[in-house]
């Protein structure tokens, strides 16, 4: 068993936290503040360093890289700004990468690759105002019309929503069939006639990232648009989900990283009572809960990824990941606002962006509660 990263994997840290340093920090507080998407720096940069198409092979756009770089890219890129990370990651592992492990080779050549060399960005579209943790109770409908498949219905709270040009998602292609075994996945142009966008979120955190609502009226699309077999969508956004939640879970982790960093130098340069913050035991004990933490998250996340790569069963350790890494971000950042003091709940110090950006990680592919079950389930059952 070794805990030594390769050359590789230290190269590729470098290169990104490089990158993420000197291009993306600088204007991650305004981006926030403004909750304005920079598609230049979030997306066709990443598209330029090889990220956006990481992990899948060399002949659909990718770089052949493996699921544990792809875990570091996302956690470089949050621990800066949790924004960007997550632009990367519901681009790949939810826009891209059920086209790779549900296409078939005409869509994965027409819409894979493109994806995967960043000329177009992708997104995914589960959720609908009924069917949040329900994810089975899918209202959105897709009706066969001689060639076409017809989708009406509103998806909401699509990360990428708006700025992505390839959409994959899940509608009710056969009301008679019992609850989640009646929906379809589809590939979706976003210039498709009948697709519409709606509300764009404004939201507590990753504000830099739109979040939007999707409309389907009447919306035709070729029937060779349908993903993987039709009444399999259910399974299919289920094992996107099991891939994304190691992506999110390199988020939080980033962004823990990113807090627990601001919070021990700031306690080395704050000076109370004549001596510096990072020397009372109060604050140690604080600094040493959160490495404590951040630790144990990180090889709850390398450990999945590497699982992804090496073919093994991976849906349990991405949900304990998920949820380890989220609720420990939560709590880093939290505890490096305390640890700033009243300046820490100001907009002058990153941590409270941080802090805001934290909550979401318990939140989205799929809440704390939700990682619980499917831990849960696993755990029970046989
Ligand atoms: N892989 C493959 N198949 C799976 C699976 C998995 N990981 N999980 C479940 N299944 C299968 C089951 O085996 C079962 O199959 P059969 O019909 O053959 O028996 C079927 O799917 C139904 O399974 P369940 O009965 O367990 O399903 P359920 O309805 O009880 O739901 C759940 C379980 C875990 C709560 C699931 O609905 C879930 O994960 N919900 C959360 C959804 C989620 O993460 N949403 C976030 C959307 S994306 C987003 O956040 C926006 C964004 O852009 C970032």
């Amino acid at each position: 068993m070794h805990f030594e990263l390769t050359d590789e994997h230290k190269l590729m840290r470098q290169m990104v936290r490089d990158f993420a340093e000197s291009e993306v920090l600088p204007s991650t507080k305004e981006r926030d503040e403004q909750e304005r998407f920079d598609r230049g720096l979030m997306f066709d940069r990443l598209a330029e360093l090889g990220l956006t198409g990481i992990v899948f092979p060399e002949e659909y756009g990718g770089a052949g890289a493996d699921y544990l770089s792809y875990a570091i890219a996302v956690e470089e890129l949050s621990r800066v700004c949790a924004s960007t990370g997550v632009t990367l990651s519901a681009h790949l592992s939810l826009g891209a990468n059920p086209i790779y492990s549900f296409g078939t080779q005409e869509q994965k050549v027409r819409y894979l690759k493109p994806l995967a060399e960043g000329s177009k960005m992708g997104a995914f579209a589960l959720t609908e105002t009924s069917a949040g943790s329900d994810a089975g109770g899918t209202r959105t409908t897709a009706l066969l019309d001689g060639d076409h498949w017809v989708l009406n219905g509103t998806k909401i709270f699509t990360t990428n929503g708006g700025e992505a040009e390839i959409y994959v998602v899940f509608a009710r292609s056969d009301r008679n069939a019992e609850k989640h075994r009646g929906i379809s996945a589809f590939i979706v142009e976003r210039d498709t006639p009948g697709f519409t966008f709606g509300k764009k979120e404004e939201k507590l955190g990753i504000r830099s990232s739109p979040t939007r609502e999707l409309v389907f009226e009447n919306c035709r699309i070729p029937k060779a648009n349908l993903l993987g077999e039709e009444g399999k969508g259910f399974k299919i956004a289920m094992q996107t989900l099991d891939g994304g939640r190691i992506g999110i879970a390199a988020q939080a982790l980033g962004i823990a990283q990113g807090a627990y960093e601001a919070a021990l130098n700031y306690s080395k340069e704050r000076k109370q009572f004549d001596q510096p913050l990072a020397s009372f035991q109060a604050i140690q004990f604080m600094l040493a809960d959160m490495a404590t933490q951040i630790e144990a998250a990180r090889l709850l996340v390398y450990q999945a990824a590497f699982r992804a790569s090496a073919g093994l069963s991976f849906g349990k350790e991405a949900a304990m990941a998920k949820l380890f890494a989220s609720e420990t971000a939560m709590q880093v950042a939290t505890d490096a606002v305390q640890v700033h003091g009243g300046y820490g709940y100001t907009r002058d110090f990153p941590v409270e962006r941080m802090m805001r950006d934290a909550k979401i990680t318990e939140i989205y592919e799929g809440t704390s509660e939700v990682q619980r079950i499917v831990i849960g389930t696993s755990v029970t059952k046989g």
